[in-house]
């Protein structure tokens, strides 16, 4: 798999040389927005990169450790001396070339959240490296998970989770989305145990516990990935599949049977898949994210599982990352909006096309609630810079800058240029889009000329540069922004409009059948979420009586009363609320569900008792947040 150093490296100055092209009449795009640079990585592309990787790999249950040693080709310019790597938290062993002589290297000051520079000397002939390394047990992307914190409580599980620069803890490595490589691995789990990768992956347990996996497109470190446990696999279409924990597996199957139909309607769209399979894995509860796109095998939570195929628009947006992310990359943190606004959009079309666009235009009102909120939120908080589509993220920890706003209007200004340009001139430019970037990354300022080029300029149609000024570069929810409309949600407002004017609830579900039996899960967020907001415990006693909103096994329609029983101290709420905190890691739920409760006195107090049981089940991507919110103390307790 070695690259000739000349065709590598003139990719790199051609892509450095691209990115650095000045965007015609663009005035808020400066000389340092220009350059090709990612503010968190110690890696320096322009003198040597990683090509592929030869992972070989030991997982210790026991002591909570990986021991591997990680070998890479690479390709340098001429004369360059040195490669460097991103480690975080890594025990380095030794290093040496492809022929086992050491080569010297440092491992530079750790710097917060970044971790460290890995430096290592080339000789003139060294076109190998192969680092020897052990993990730490606190490795960030790393959550072990005891029996007890599966589903059938047998064997205990690993899984990574690697995006944004968390690879970096797991695997030393040029960890930017700009730097794509190949890689094959071969991982010793205990016997009795299977693993899987972001890769072609196995299907069935062997006897052994040695997996062997190949990634022969190349990817950014950000998308590597692994999960070892207790896992079955089965599949629902001639190219997709669950795995899940065997107790698990029939519910996921049945989740996620549409799966295939997803695959054909995102190819219909925006081109062949490209990634051969698509499988998804159900994680245990503690997984902090709804999904992870990683390549061939998304990762999910269980709390997708809701029994009536309810929540899968997250399989449409995990799957639609096979083109926006995996395919196209943003090349920095700070383009973030290029990976998750284009997969929402990408996500919402899919939707449309599997379920119609009634159905996907509650989604698009769900959105902009959530859009409204956020920008809300972070301008009253002072952050409005954090409300443009093009972020600053240097000397920030990615994680603390990726929000909503990249998702929602990232969304809302895609859907704009749709709506300015008409879908069918708007979809063969995508379309062209993934297919001529595909394994490149992606700069805002690249994609604004490439849109000028191959949109506009190409159409006669003029360019709409106040459009990225107030989109991209501009603060919160600009007046040009579409307006989704939803006639299924304006019956749920009647409803709720009917029931805070004084029709009993029993009234109007008797009157309305379609109440209980009709609405999907979409027009039950919309309903809690337009709840009154100073309901008295009597009322959402009547509520709970008829609607059992505290019982539901629908994860979206939880977390959403769930803030309701905390704003309104509905006692009946708490033991589920407690039960629902202690069992879910996701952070999209955990985050305004504590936030809520820290906002007196008494709730403070109730969330610490609470976290302090719970805080052992989460990934660090959620303590992370949390430790901040409830000035949680490293040497607490939990
Ligand atoms: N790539 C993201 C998850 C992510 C983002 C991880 C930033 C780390 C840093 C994934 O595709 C995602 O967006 N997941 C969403 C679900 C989606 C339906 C909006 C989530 O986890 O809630
Ligand atoms: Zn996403």
């Amino acid at each position: 798999m070695y690259q000739p150093i000349s065709r590598v490296v003139l990719l790199i100055l051609t892509s450095i040389a691209l990115a650095c092209q000045p965007v015609a009449e663009n005035k808020k795009t400066t000389d340092t927005e220009m350059k090709f640079t990612d503010h968190h990585t110690f890696a320096r592309p322009e003198e040597a990169v990683i090509t592929h990787l030869e992972w070989d790999a030991v997982i210790d249950f026991d002591h909570h450790l990986i021991k591997a040693t990680a070998a890479y080709n690479i390709s340098r310019a001429t004369g360059a001396a040195a490669i460097v790597l991103d480690v975080n938290n890594l025990a380095i062993t030794s290093v040496t070339d492809g022929r086992d002589n050491p080569l010297s290297f440092t491992v530079g000051e750790e710097q917060p959240f970044l971790g460290s520079p890995l430096t290592i000397a080339l000789e003139d002939t060294t076109s190998q490296i192969k680092i020897t390394y052990t993990t730490h047990p606190e490795a960030a992307a790393l959550q072990w998970l005891s029996p007890k914190q599966t589903a059938a409580e047998t064997m205990p599980f690993l899984f990574t989770q690697s995006q944004a620069i968390l690879c970096r803890s797991w695997l030393p490595v040029q960890d930017s989305p700009g730097i794509r490589f190949t890689y094959r691995a071969r991982v010793q789990v205990p016997p009795g145990m299977l693993a899987l990768m972001s890769a072609e992956n196995p299907q069935i347990k062997n006897a052994d516990g040695e997996y062997h996996f190949a990634m022969d497109q190349p990817i950014p470190a950000y998308l590597m990935a692994l999960a070892a446990g207790d896992i079955g696999y089965k599949q629902v279409g001639p190219r997709t599949g669950v795995y899940a924990e065997p107790t698990v597996l029939k519910a996921a199957a049945y989740e996620f049977a549409e799966m295939e139909e997803m695959v054909i309607a995102a190819e219909k769209l925006y081109g062949p898949y490209p990634w051969e399979v698509y499988d998804l894995i159900v994680l245990p509860p503690s997984f902090p994210f709804g999904g992870m796109e990683n390549p061939r095998l998304t990762f999910a939570t269980p709390t997708i599982l809701a029994g009536d195929r309810s929540l899968t628009s997250l399989v449409a947006h995990e799957l639609a990352h096979s083109w926006s992310g995996n395919l196209v990359t943003n090349a920095n943190w700070d383009d973030f909006w290029l990976n998750e606004g284009f997969t929402v959009y990408f996500e919402q079309r899919i939707m449309e096309a599997v379920y119609g666009r009634d159905y996907a235009e509650m989604l698009a009102v769900l959105s902009m609630q959530d859009l409204q909120a956020t920008i809300a939120d972070l301008t009253a908080k002072g952050q409005a810079a954090d409300t443009h589509l093009k972020l600053n993220l240097q000397g920030r920890d990615p994680d603390d800058g990726m929000n909503d706003i990249a998702y929602n209007k990232g969304y809302f200004f895609l859907r704009l240029l749709e709506e300015k340009t008409g879908r069918e001139l708007f979809d063969a430019f995508l379309k062209k889009y993934f297919r001529e970037n595909a394994f490149k990354s992606m700069t805002t300022e690249r994609f604004i000329a490439y849109l000028n080029e191959h949109l506009f300029a190409a159409h006669n149609l003029p360019v709409p540069e106040d459009l990225y000024q107030q989109w991209i570069y501009g603060p919160g929810l600009p007046d040009s922004h579409p307006v989704p409309v939803s006639d299924r949600f304006d019956k749920v407002d009647a409803v709720v409009k009917a029931w805070a004017g004084g029709t009993p609830i029993g009234q109007l579900i008797s009157q309305e059948d379609l109440l209980t039996k009709k609405w999907s899960s979409h027009e039950w967020l919309h309903f809690i979420r337009h709840l009154p907001q100073n309901m008295t415990a009597g009322q959402m006693q009547a509520l709970d009586d008829y609607l059992r909103f505290t019982y539901s096994g629908n994860s979206e329609i939880l977390a959403a009363w769930m803030v309701h029983v905390i704003r309104h101290e509905y006692k009946p709420g708490y033991a589920n609320l407690e039960n629902f905190l202690v069992s879910a890691g996701r952070r999209k739920f955990l985050v305004p569900l504590y936030g809520e409760m820290v906002k007196t006195e008494a709730g403070k107090q109730m969330a610490r008792r609470i976290y302090a049981k719970a805080r052992p089940n989460y990934h660090f991507v959620a303590t992370n947040t949390l430790d901040e919110m409830l000035g949680w103390q490293e040497n607490e307790t939990s």
